[in-house]
């Protein structure tokens, strides 16, 4: 067959991943052969510092014995959407979910990406300014745009600077419609800093204007209990809605809406993400409700002994002097600020058993290239005190420390 004008856009548009897999510096897709953070990749030892498996539950026994035996009940598929395949085990996880997080309702997605499109296309109308942090993580951009693309409901769109309430109130003074809408994260998943939550809610209570947080990666690491960044800032009863997911601390993959009783209805009624995609498998909702038990039962023990771990990274990685960004979390990225010393990082890395992915254009602006750690409580000090070794070496061997130009490299 001759090449058709798709074939040659794929050939142009890979011409940057053709030319880093030449070089043996491709970071992406290492293919796992098991579960967990201690891995293995063609053969070889790894330990992941790229999982967002932040409590270390996600291959419990407990967790995979629910989720097997679901199987023996449910299968893995229900083989159609939630409006004609729902099950008592997805109504009741959303309704101790709801408990759980202080809200009147919850509804459960297959993804959280799923559930953000789904809960800004239902929401947003030609009344509607959505009003967005510049540092938006893709779900809340796409959900954005394909409502702005829904004929005769397009919402005026508005950025502002990341996580300034000033910022923010220019926008919502001069937006074009009636009602506003802002979407902003509880801690931002790329640079690790938390949203500043509490002067959003009180801006947008001011302006009376509902606020939407997603909290993917606050849910289980932040606040006393892990209900995230709501519980952490005190400030329940006060955000009208948050979306988090399955795929981080709850084990499996899942999108969480919460929200008041008619709010989630109305989502749950008419959000194309939703209806139109199949329904979460019983073995995955079986687990993530596990999970729930856990942090009902154990969530406080659980969630110190994450943070303690992350706090002693973080002390660690500050001494030896590398610049870990606005980061306030678990999420630390160690700024390279240079494509070559990041990929070279990541690979040296790689080749001694720590896997790090590098964050590098179009991920981030150019200069803020970075390699992304991610602590979880089931690192152990052993873990985390290779990981730092091997920064150390290699982050004086690659100038991340001194900040000196890389050279050119001889071949
Ligand atoms: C901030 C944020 N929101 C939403 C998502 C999407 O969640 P899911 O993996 O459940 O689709 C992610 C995860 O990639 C995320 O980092």
């Amino acid at each position: 067959m001759s090449m058709s004008w798709i074939d040659e856009k794929a050939h142009r548009e890979l011409a940057r991943i053709r030319e880093a897999k030449e070089k043996q510096l491709y970071p992406l897709f290492r293919e796992f052969e098991s579960g967990g953070l201690h891995t293995t990749v063609a053969g070889k030892p790894i330990i992941n510092f790229s999982s967002n498996d932040y409590l270390g539950l996600t291959n419990h026994p407990k967790v995979k014995e629910a989720a097997k035996k679901a199987v023996d009940k449910y299968a893995c598929g229900l083989s159609s959407s939630r409006v004609q395949a729902t099950t008592t085990e997805h109504v009741e996880l959303e309704a101790r979910l709801a408990k759980w997080f202080g809200y009147p309702k919850c509804l459960l997605f297959t993804t959280g990406y799923q559930a953000m499109l789904g809960t800004i296309a239902a929401l947003a109308d030609e009344k509607t300014t959505l009003v967005l942090d510049s540092y938006s993580h893709a779900c809340i951009l796409d959900g954005t745009f394909l409502a702005a693309g829904v004929p005769k409901k397009s919402p005026e769109i508005r950025f502002f600077n990341h996580n300034s309430s000033k910022s923010l109130e220019r926008i919502l003074k001069t937006r074009e419609r009636e009602n506003a809408l802002v979407l902003i994260e509880g801690v931002y998943s790329l640079d690790g800093d938390k949203g500043h939550v509490k002067d959003f809610v009180e801006i947008c209570e001011r302006y009376n204007t509902p606020l939407v947080v997603d909290d993917a990666h606050g849910t289980g690491t932040l606040g006393p209990n892990g209900k995230g960044i709501v519980e952490e800032m005190g400030l329940e009863g006060r955000v009208p809605i948050l979306v988090s997911t399955f795929s981080k601390t709850f084990g499996g993959i899942g999108g969480i809406l919460l929200g008041s009783e008619e709010v989630v209805d109305h989502v749950k009624n008419s959000a194309r993400s939703f209806l139109f995609s199949a329904s979460l498998p019983v073995p995955i909702v079986a687990a993530a409700s596990t999970i729930l038990d856990m942090l009902e039962a154990d969530g406080p023990a659980m969630v110190r002994e994450l943070q303690q771990k992350a706090a002693y990274m973080r002390g660690k990685l500050v001494e030896a002097g590398f610049d870990l960004g606005a980061s306030n979390t678990h999420i630390m990225p160690v700024m390279c600020r240079d494509e070559r010393k990041a990929l070279f990082m990541h690979t040296a890395l790689f080749e001694c058993g720590v896997l790090a992915v590098p964050i590098v254009y179009p991920g981030v602006k150019v200069g803020e290239e970075r390699l992304r750690i991610n602590i979880t409580r089931g690192h152990t000090q052993e873990d985390m005190d290779t990981l730092l070794e091997l920064l150390k070496s290699y982050g004086e061997a690659f100038f991340v420390l001194s900040g000196e130009e890389l050279g050119p490299m001889e071949a």
